[in-house]
Formats: C-alpha cells, sequence, structure tokens
C-alpha cells in the first residue's frame, strides 16, 4: 500500500516518512542515551532521579532505621568516619535500587552491600574438635540442620566471638535459616572480599596452653605453627600477603606466637593491650565486644530511684600495668554506704548475683585491669547499668560508628584517684541525665549481644560491618616485599596513614 501511495503521490509520501526517518531515529536516539545512562553511570542517574533514594547504603541505612541517627554520632570523630568510609560504596547501591524499579528486581540486588567471605576448610581441631565435636560424614564441619555443636560455658564464653562469628557464615549456605545477612560465604576466594581463618584460638590458649608432663610444647603451640605453616602455603595467603585475610585472637594471650608470623592480617581483638603497634592497631584491626556473662535484664522497668546502689564494682585485684588503680580505689571508695566495691571474678556460682547486683546499680565502674578492655563493660552495658569507664587506653568496639559517650561516663584514671573526685562526679550527675543515658543503653545493646542465628544490628553483623569497612583500604596492591623488621615498620606506616581516614 505504501508503494502505490509512493508512486501516487511521491512528494508528500517522501515528506512523510523523511519524518517518520526523523522521528525513528530520535526516539532510536534518546532510547540509546537513556540505556547509556542507565548502564554506565550512576553519577547520571542522580542527574535523571530527581528523588534521591532513600536506601543509600545499607550501613548507613541499618544505622538511621535501627537505633543511632546520624546526629547521635559525634560530629568530630563518627559521622566525618561514616561518610568517608562510605564514599566508595555509595554509587552502587543507588544503581541497584534504581535499576531494582525496572527489571533486575531477581536475587542477585544485594550484590555488593554483602561482605563476601571465603572460609577455609580447616581440618575440626582448629575448630568444632576444640569443643569435642567429631566430624561425621566427611566434613569438617558440623551440620547445622541436624544440631549445633555447644560452646563450653563459664568464662569461655566472653571470648567465644570465634564460635559465632564462624557459625553465621556456615549457616549464610544453609537455606531455611533465618539470619541476618551482612556476609556470606563464597567457594570462590577471587570472588571474595576478606578470606576467614576458622581457628577457635581463645578457646585453645584457654584450655590447651599448658605443656603437658609427655609433651614438648602445649597443643595451643602446635596448633599455632600448624596454622601458620598451612596459611603462608596458601595461594590466597600469597596473593595479597596475608592483608585480606580475617584472624580471631579475642583471647589477649591466644595468637601468641602466630600473630609476630600473621601480622599483615586484621586480626579481632578485644584490646590492643599486648600487642606492638605495628603488630597490630586501630587502622588495619576490628575490636569486638566480650560477650556478657551477666542476665541481660529483660523488660527492664527500672529507674533511678529505683536503682538502689550508686557504684558497682566487681573484679579482680591487679597491681601489674595499668591495674594499680583498682588498689588506689579501693581504698578511697570501701567505706562509702552508696557504693559496692568487692574483689574476685565472676564465677559460675557468682553470676547469678553479679547479674541482681548490676541490675540494681546506677552506675558500674570498669577500671584498667591487666589489659585495658574487660568483659565488664558488656556485663554493664548488658544490665543497663551505665559504665563508668577509668582505662585510659580502652580501644572500644565498633567506635567509629557508635558515640560511647552518650551512654558511658569516661575518666582519667589520674582524675579517678584523687580523693572525692570520682564520687562528686558521678553524684553530679542528675535523675534527668541518668535517664537519658539508661534510655540510650538499652537502645544499643543489641549490638552487643551474640546470638545464633544473628538477628539485625547484633554484634555478629556489627563485626562483619568492622570487617566490610576495612575492605577498601587491603585492596590497594603493593609490591611485593621480602617482609625484614624494617619493612614491617614501614608498611604499617603506610597502611596507618592510608587507614587514618577510617577514624578522624
Ligand atoms: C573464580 O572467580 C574468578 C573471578 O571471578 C573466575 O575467573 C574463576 O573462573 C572462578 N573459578 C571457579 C572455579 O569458578
Ligand atoms: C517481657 O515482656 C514480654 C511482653 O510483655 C513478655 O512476653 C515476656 O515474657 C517478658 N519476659 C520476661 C523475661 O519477663
Amino acid at each position: 500500500m505504501a508503494e502505490k501511495h509512493s508512486s501516487s503521490s511521491l512528494g508528500i509520501i517522501s515528506r512523510k516518512s523523511m519524518l517518520c526517518l526523523f522521528l525513528f531515529a530520535s526516539a532510536l536516539f534518546m532510547l540509546s542515551w537513556f540505556f547509556l545512562l542507565r548502564s554506565t553511570s550512576s553519577a547520571g542517574f542522580i542527574g535523571l532521579s530527581l528523588l534521591p533514594h532513600p536506601k543509600l547504603n545499607p550501613f548507613i541505612d541499618n544505622g538511621n532505621s535501627a537505633s543511632w541517627n546520624r546526629k547521635d554520632v559525634e560530629p568530630s570523630i563518627g559521622n566525618r568516619a561514616i561518610l568517608v568510609d562510605n564514599e566508595g560504596e555509595e554509587e552502587k547501591p543507588q544503581k541497584k535500587d534504581d535499576l531494582g524499579d525496572v527489571k533486575c528486581s531477581g536475587s542477585d540486588n544485594n550484590y555488593k552491600q554483602v561482605l563476601k567471605i571465603f572460609m577455609y576448610d580447616l581440618p575440626s581441631e582448629f575448630h568444632f574438635g576444640l569443643i569435642d565435636w567429631k566430624p561425621q560424614g566427611g566434613s569438617v564441619w558440623p551440620d547445622l540442620r541436624a544440631k549445633v555443636p555447644e560452646y563450653p560455658g563459664g568464662l569461655n564464653l566472653q571470648h567465644s566471638i570465634e564460635y559465632w562469628l564462624t557459625l553465621d557464615l556456615l549457616a549464610s549456605e544453609v537455606p531455611g535459616i533465618p539470619r541476618a545477612g551482612s556476609a556470606v560465604r563464597v567457594r570462590n576466594s577471587s570472588e571474595a572480599d576478606v578470606i576467614f581463618v576458622p581457628f577457635f584460638s581463645s578457646l585453645c590458649y584457654n584450655r590447651y596452653s599448658k605443656v603437658n608432663p609427655h609433651q614438648k610444647k602445649s597443643k595451643d603451640k602446635l596448633l599455632q605453627e600448624k596454622l601458620v605453616k598451612f596459611l603462608t602455603s596458601q595461594k590466597e595467603w600469597k596473593r595479597s600477603g596475608g592483608r585480606d585475610h580475617v584472624l580471631l585472637a579475642h583471647h589477649p594471650n591466644s595468637m601468641l606466637d602466630a600473630r609476630v608470623k600473621l601480622w599483615p592480617a586484621i586480626f579481632i581483638l578485644a584490646d590492643f593491650g599486648r600487642y606492638p603497634p605495628n603488630i597490630a592497631n586501630v587502622g588495619k584491626d576490628v575490636i569486638a565486644p566480650y560477650k556478657h556473662v551477666i542476665r541481660s535484664y529483660v523488660n527492664d522497668s527500672s529507674n533511678f530511684d529505683s536503682r538502689p546502689t550508686l557504684l558497682y564494682f566487681q573484679g579482680a585485684i591487679y597491681r601489674k600495668d595499668g591495674g594499680f588503680a583498682r588498689q588506689e580505689l579501693f581504698y578511697l571508695l570501701k567505706d562509702e554506704k552508696e557504693v559496692h566495691f568487692q574483689f574476685g571474678s565472676v564465677q559460675k556460682d557468682g553470676v547469678g548475683k553479679a547479674s541482681q547486683g548490676m541490675h540494681s546499680s546506677k552506675f558500674c565502674l570498669n577500671i584498667a585491669g591487666d589489659t585495658p578492655s574487660s568483659n565488664r563493660l558488656f556485663d554493664a552495658i548488658a544490665s543497663h547499668c551505665v559504665p563508668v569507664i577509668i582505662s585510659d587506653d580502652i580501644e572500644l568496639p565498633y567506635e567509629n560508628v557508635l558515640d560511647y559517650s552518650q551512654f558511658c561516663i569516661f575518666v582519667r584514671t589520674s582524675d579517678a584517684v584523687r580523693e572525692k573526685f570520682l564520687l562528686n562526679l558521678i553524684r553530679s550527675i542528675k535523675k534527668d541525665e541518668w535517664t537519658r543515658m539508661w534510655k540510650r543503653l538499652k537502645e544499643v545493646e543489641n549490638f552487643f549481644e551474640f546470638q545464633y542465628p544473628s538477628r539485625e544490628g547484633d554484634a555478629v553483623q556489627m563485626i562483619w560491618q568492622a570487617v566490610a569497612r576495612k575492605v577498601p583500604a587491603i585492596s590497594v596492591t603493593f609490591e611485593p616485599v621480602i617482609y625484614g623488621p624494617h619493612e614491617v615498620l614501614l608498611l604499617e606506616k603506610v597502611r596507618n596513614s592510608m587507614n587514618s581516614h577510617c577514624r578522624f
């Protein structure tokens, strides 16, 4: 028909078809422009989508929607750290969300937001074998659908982070386990953000660091030697020099020998008290909370007036290192009526009593022991007893995203040991301010809760997110270096300066 037309009135038709062609070409051009924008640049996207998507980033988002607000983050340190940390991340989720509206609403939506972790299938003697679990059916791992092996209780539990993190990675491979997903196990190490080493080093230290009569070395030493040999021969280790490996050493004495050989890795620690700064430091490593041993205060409807004890302390007396303050404080406080000051660590049978004591106190003292950190801080948080921290060198978990000054009191040791100083300070904190801190404690306590399956915003998720914040720094490649003592220091300097933006 068109042909017929064209033959009869050529002039008009050709003008018409020219118009059609022009329109078609314009449409094509606009379409291609549109798709080009979609596929290449999210900067183009920001231009196109006038309304910024609320879900900029999972880390920021979690924080805002859960319980801490931007304005809750200390402006000088925390806020800046969040913004800088997420600079590289911002574009991808933006793209994901906008694309999600169009067509890719499928399964790979969370791509890039989730930390991808490769975990070595270490023999069970390094992990669940240490809690007397026996491998069955050729797997080095327990079948979580059948039975989850239990971690030994008592004081071992303080450092049980190794167990919770490993369980969470295993669970990420089992469909149907309802868990929060900041991290997922991947089987191809080339696709992983970090490499996880599932060695239960704290339990190993607690249980096997004694040399038995017929042994030359303790099992703890032997396993560390074996681990160093294994790791340094892996292609994953050689590829990065170990910098993308995540090692657990929460007990201050765990990995005592291996730490000086595996130092390029990211350590997850309780504090830096027993580490020289070139082996572990706040730039490279992650501080994780202790698991509290005190019972959580469920449905806490107490208030300032219903908690009779003003100040509570229970702990061991130490003379060495930073611990001298405990003794000084004891003499200053022992005759004060509203103060409970008792020596001796919380043993199994004492947990109930200590729980009751902390649940009925307004303030709980945390004094540096022979290391800067102790599980008392986390016991206090679980008890909603406002922590009074006297430990000049303490490093706190998730410090760049959580402002501790909103629910903790920090006192310099030199001030705390001055006559009357501490009690005057604490008595000056009145009901309103205390209540504000108590409420905040109830909001943040979940960040310190270890559980299986792991849930949104609990300690396991917070630790994975802290590890994720270290990833941008490890992916910067170095020339291969033969590590001598000089290079060790030099490399650390470089890494520290690289990492410093994460904190300041
Ligand atoms: C692992 O991932 C890399 C990079 O994506 C890919 O080139 C390689 O083929 C993968 N290996 C296996 C065994 O799938
Ligand atoms: C806490 O309160 C909830 C709701 O009122 C209740 O179901 C739960 O049993 C309480 N838990 C405890 C330990 O009292």
